[in-house]
């Protein structure tokens, strides 16, 4: 069995040309960032996530900083994804109720909206999170909602999508199977759709949860000015079907233009339908295909969000696939930090860019990469920390119990007694 490189890399050049990108243009206008934010800062339960520090770290392994956005407990849901889901479920009622300003979130439960919008039901596919914080938004609201996962979704993230009041409904298939489901029986039972995923004719919804993830950017340009930052040099996102990616270059593109930082989208190699996008190579997105049986259950999507693959072909510097103990690296690195380095609790899919980062800074054989992306001592590198242990059973068999451990010669030797 021949063993896979921690990074497989593909470079974007074309991303550093752009000058102008119509996607970017198109799906985040002037103001867009604070209006959403606005939004959220409404929700009573609201606190804007830590932004982490690793100094040990980045100083051991050659960086000046790695700041990791900690999204485990946005809205005690366990990753950032309620934030696309609720903005796209207020922004869908207001549609109903014809734009009338200044709504707020809580304005959607009085009487009088519910008597204008009906009972309506929110149906979602979903690996977990995305579900979860559509179940959330929609409770919280009061209207019913219904969740489709696909077979191989652990218990413990079917039990927390219905512990926020969803009917959770198990498909065979895939996530991208899961997603097709849905959209067939909510045309056929009149349910409200919120996909964080775009298809021909289903592109506003999508583009409100991908414009609804600029809270977590926001809050992070907010945090890194207050410390005197005025942006990171590099990013690196985890993607599965690239709206988060794409909502986080999208964001640091319309800001700060040709001028914004080096971004790097990371996906599993078993499910690197964006990956395989780029090597394809005609600008279009292009499915893959197969068991997508990864550790990184929030990642394992074959099929690209048309719209986010805009934004990403347009502003990405390259892509990356890596293998399952990627992850488990940087889930490992997170929980057991340097003595004076903040611990995170990362499930599989928040921690495989903080274990790429890694292999990239530490191998010999990825010095090209550092230096086409120019990460040196220099750099201060932006990771999200997307999930929390979602699935505990998964995390302890990793952490714990030394789960996908790195093959040996991709280790780096560590032994205190070589320095003398
Ligand atoms: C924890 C986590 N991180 C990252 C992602 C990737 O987001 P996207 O599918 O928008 O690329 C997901 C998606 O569900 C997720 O659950």
């Amino acid at each position: 069995m021949t063993i896979p490189e921690p990074i497989t890399w593909i470079s974007n050049p074309r991303a550093a040309t752009i000058t102008h990108s119509p996607a970017v243009e198109k799906y985040f206008p002037p103001g867009i960032a604070e209006n959403v934010r606005d939004f959220h800062s409404e929700i009573s339960a609201y606190r804007v996530t830590p932004l982490k520090s690793l100094e040990r770290l980045a100083d051991q392994i050659g960086l000046d900083k790695i700041w990791v956005k900690d999204e485990a407990n946005r809205l005690s849901l366990g990753s950032f994804k309620v934030l696309g889901g609720s903005y796209a479920i207020h922004q869908t009622i207001l549609k109903r109720l014809g734009n009338p300003p200044g709504f707020t979130f809580s304005d959607l439960r009085k009487p009088e909206v519910r008597a204008k919008v009906g009972d309506l039901i929110f149906a979602a596919a979903t690996d977990g999170n995305h579900g979860r914080g559509v179940a959330w938004a929609a409770t919280k609201l009061g209207f019913k909602s219904i969740i489709y996962v696909h077979k191989h979704t652990s218990e413990a993230r079917i039990q927390a999508i219905a512990r926020n009041g969803a009917i959770v409904k198990v498909v065979e298939g895939t996530y991208d199977d899961a997603v097709r489901q849905v959209n067939e029986d909510a045309q056929r039972n009149g349910w409200q759709v919120v996909s964080d995923t775009s298809w021909e004719g289903y592109e506003e919804i999508p583009i409100w949860v991908m414009r609804g993830y600029t809270t977590l950017f926001s809050e992070v340009q907010q945090q890194l000015v207050a410390m005197g930052k005025f942006f990171p040099t590099h990013i690196f996102m985890q993607a599965g079907v690239g709206t988060l990616a794409a909502s986080a270059f999208g964001y640091y593109a319309s800001l700060f233009a040709q001028a914004r930082p080096k971004m790097v989208v990371v996906e599993p190699d078993k499910a690197a339908c964006l990956f395989h996008s780029m090597e394809v190579g005609d600008g279009k997105p292009h499915s893959i295909s197969g068991e997508l049986d990864t550790i990184m259950a929030g990642l394992a999507c074959g099929d690209p969000n048309p719209i986010a693959w805009e934004v990403l072909y347009d502003c990405a510097d390259g892509f990356i696939k890596c293998p399952d103990y990627v992850a488990a690296k940087g889930m490992r690195v997170g929980g057991v930090p340097l003595h004076g380095d903040p611990s995170i609790i990362a499930g599989e899919s928040g921690a495989v860019t903080l274990g790429a980062l890694m292999f990239i800074m530490e191998l010999d054989r990825y010095k090209f990469l550092r230096e086409e992306l120019g990460l040196d001592e220099n750099s201060q590198v932006l990771l999200v920390n997307s999930e929390q242990n979602t699935d505990p059973d998964d995390y302890r068999r990793v952490v714990w119990d030394g789960g996908d451990q790195i093959p040996r010669m991709y280790r780096v030797s560590r032994n205190p007694f070589a320095e003398g």
